[in-house]
């Protein structure tokens, strides 16, 4: 019996510095024949059985070599099962493929701040019962200035204010366009209103850009006075800056298409008057060009200026969208940075 425990402590001892330095999978399947296989160490150990004498003792020794057995097979399996993960981590690091990693990276992206506040004016106009209506950015020089009424002599007729195209058409200057496509189209009584890109030939700096947007609005029907121009600029004006009602002031204004014309101007909506840097210690704020429909203007669409009238305004959107967001420099609305458009989240 005592031979057969000192059996099993170098048993152990042995064991334990086999597996010290242990590198490979296939070592350790080495070691596992070695120590437990059929012609292991482990069955020489079975024939001392054999020579014990008593039942007891045989017994004894059945017991000791038993749990020897399980002892080593319960470390080689652990050994066996760290083997396999840090291979199978191994292959996933030649791989570099993680599949713990979502598949899909949010990328939120944001309105431009022009869209922004398109979406108000639309929503506010429509529910005034206006229509909205479109026109091409490409244009004839028929519907940008001749049936508005604006003669040769103009300079916005001028190469140095307008894009001629090859082709004869020009880049819209104004969104005004929609109104001479829209009077011809359809018959009053009417209102619709434009929103959409223009182009002017400028030198671009902080305030002058070459693409920049308005929204065009036209009323034509009977009756129609100056009262009922400046009531729907206050309830569209007071709506956009969310204010109970702004203050207006009209300004006469010369543009041909309109008569009279006006320069609308709005209490300066951020000192209430007083005078501050965004109004130029005015107190006020230029903001809507406007006017009465200029009769000419109805005659090119054959509408009896006799028997209707109307009013027309322009507002520039990419101005109004400065206002609201306190954008200091319009060049950075056609830039595409991104720092500056996930601002309007
Ligand atoms: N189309 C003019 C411009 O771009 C703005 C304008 C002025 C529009 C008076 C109007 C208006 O409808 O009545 O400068």
């Amino acid at each position: 019996m005592k031979n057969l425990k000192e059996n099993i402590d170098n048993f152990l001892k042995e064991f334990n510095e086999d597996i010290k330095d242990l590198n490979s999978l296939e070592r350790l399947k080495e070691i596992e024949i070695k120590y437990i296989g059929k012609k292991s160490k482990l069955h020489s150990l079975l024939k001392i059985i054999g020579q014990l004498n008593t039942t007891e003792e045989k017994k004894e020794a059945g017991n000791l070599i038993n749990n020897l057995k399980v002892n080593i097979e319960t470390q080689i399996n652990n050994l066996k099962e760290t083997f396999q993960s840090k291979e199978i981590e191994e292959k996933l690091k030649q791989n570099s493929v993680d599949f713990t990693k979502p598949v899909f990276v949010e990328r939120k992206g944001s309105l431009h701040p022009i869209t922004l506040i398109k979406r108000d004016v639309d929503r506010i106009l429509t529910g005034m019962g206006f229509s909205l209506v479109s026109g091409p950015e490409m244009e004839s020089e028929y519907y940008n200035f001749e049936a508005l009424n604006i003669p040769s002599t103009h300079p916005a007729r001028d190469m140095q204010d307008t894009f001629f195209l090859l082709n004869e058409m020009i880049l819209r200057t104004h969104t005004s366009s929609c109104q001479s496509r829209t009077l011809e189209k359809y018959k009053p009584p009417l209102r619709i209103f434009a929103p959409g890109k223009c182009f002017r030939y400028e030198s671009i700096d902080a305030s002058h850009e070459t693409a920049f947007y308005q929204v065009e609005g036209l009323l034509v029907d009977q009756n129609i006075t100056i009262a009922n121009l400046i009531g729907t600029m206050k309830t569209l004006l007071s709506e956009i800056f969310t204010e109970s009602d702004v203050e207006v002031r009209l300004r006469p204004g010369y543009f041909p298409f309109v008569e009279p014309g006006f320069e609308l101007d709005i209490k300066c909506i951020i000192c209430h008057g007083k005078g501050c840097s965004t109004c130029k210690n005015t107190g006020w704020l230029e903001l809507v060009p406007c006017g009465m429909v200029h009769p000419n203007v109805l005659k090119y669409a054959k509408i009896d200026p006799e028997k209707y009238n109307g009013f027309a305004f322009g507002l520039g959107l990419t101005r109004l969208a400065m206002m609201r967001y306190k954008i200091n420099d319009i060049r950075y609305f056609n830039s595409g940075d991104l720092r500056f458009l996930k601002q309007f989240r």
